[in-house]
């Protein structure tokens, strides 16, 4: 049994954590991974308080087990999020877009865990120094906001600058994957682009169709040069982004193009007009199966190839 300090600081069964992404991490789909024993996690993105608090009552209504949330700390809400989140006594809050360091007093009172995101060695090095409980290293290959790092550069030097648990994401989809997360440093892996397919996810299945009928080079990052580049699957949107930004079109008004397009790609299905943010692995996702299913082939798929591996080359 595969068996991290990230299994002990939380309290789940397996290291594997389902990334908290905006329009399409709901209290169901976070619910359904944690009652598989990993970690399902809500993303709040840009959204009110209220509406957390009604993800998070589902999610207890079904699983007793822990479940977090992910804060952008840039959203207007974020202070009533945190309330919310402090209030209900959530066992993690994962965070994206900077620090969360005037939050951690509050959280760690009632024993919130906080595992930010970080796309560097020196952002990773002062969250350790302000006192987080464990970081997620992010490499480019993943869906949504991306930096500039790839996992397999990022991972290994992340884990050597600091001595708290490192969970890898980015390109992660089965259990190799996991196992190679291992075998850089990582303790446990986050996935985003595999979940979007699972059964308990809400988005819309156009969606869904579209991962799973995507190739390895179906994906691309926009917004370079806006600051906040993102990787998404290639479409009309993408399109026009792209020719906008070789035009030289100001920052200010492309993040106006990208504005409100999440939401009308993962709610509404709108696959050519809407942000359909996904990872590298699209091409790799097979099919929509229960988050159950995906937890315990990525596990069990782990255990397999860490045997297969010490078969084929121990001598
Ligand atoms: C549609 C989508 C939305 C995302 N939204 C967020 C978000 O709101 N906050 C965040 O920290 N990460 C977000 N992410 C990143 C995921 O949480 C996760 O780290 C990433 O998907 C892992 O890489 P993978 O896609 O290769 O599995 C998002 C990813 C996707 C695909």
């Amino acid at each position: 049994m595969i068996k991290t300090r990230i299994c002990e600081l939380i309290g789940i069964e397996y290291p594997i954590f389902q990334g908290g992404m905006a329009w399409v991490a709901t209290g169901e789909l976070a619910a359904a991974v944690s009652e598989a024993g990993g970690l399902g996690i809500i993303g709040s993105g840009q959204a009110p308080a209220d509406w957390l608090k009604h993800e998070i009552q589902k999610i207890k209504k079904i699983t007793s087990k822990p479940f977090g949330v992910n804060v952008m700390l840039m959203s207007p809400y974020v202070e009533d999020v945190m309330k919310v989140i402090v209030e209900e006594r959530v066992s993690v809050i994962t965070t994206g877009a900077g620090s969360p360091g005037k939050y951690i007093p509050m959280l760690k009172e009632v024993g919130t865990k906080i595992i930010p995101v970080v796309a560097s060695v020196a952002l990773a090095k002062r969250l350790e120094k302000a006192g987080v409980d464990a970081l997620i290293a992010e490499g480019m290959e993943s869906g949504g906001h991306v930096g500039e790092i790839s996992t397999f550069p990022l991972v290994p030097q992340v884990v050597d600058a600091v001595s708290i648990p490192v969970i890898a994401a980015g390109g992660i989809v089965d259990g190799r994957g996991m196992l190679a997360a291992l075998a850089l440093g990582a303790e446990g892996v986050q996935m985003g682009t595999r979940f979007m397919c699972a059964t308990e996810c809400t988005i819309s299945p156009k969606i869904k169709e579209l991962i799973l009928k995507a190739k390895d080079r179906d994906t691309v990052v926009t917004g370079r040069s806006t600051g906040h580049p993102v990787r998404c699957l290639t479409n009309r949107f993408t399109r026009e982004f792209e020719k906008m930004e070789k035009e030289g079109v100001p920052p200010e008004e492309l993040e106006k193009l990208g504005a409100g397009k999440l939401r009308i790609a993962m709610v509404e299905g709108d696959i050519e007009n809407g942000s359909v943010m996904s990872g590298q692995v699209a091409g790799a996702v097979q099919k929509i199966e229960s988050a159950h299913d995906i937890v315990q082939d990525v596990i069990q798929g782990a255990e397999r190839e860490m045997e297969r591996l010490s078969q084929r080359f121990m001598k």
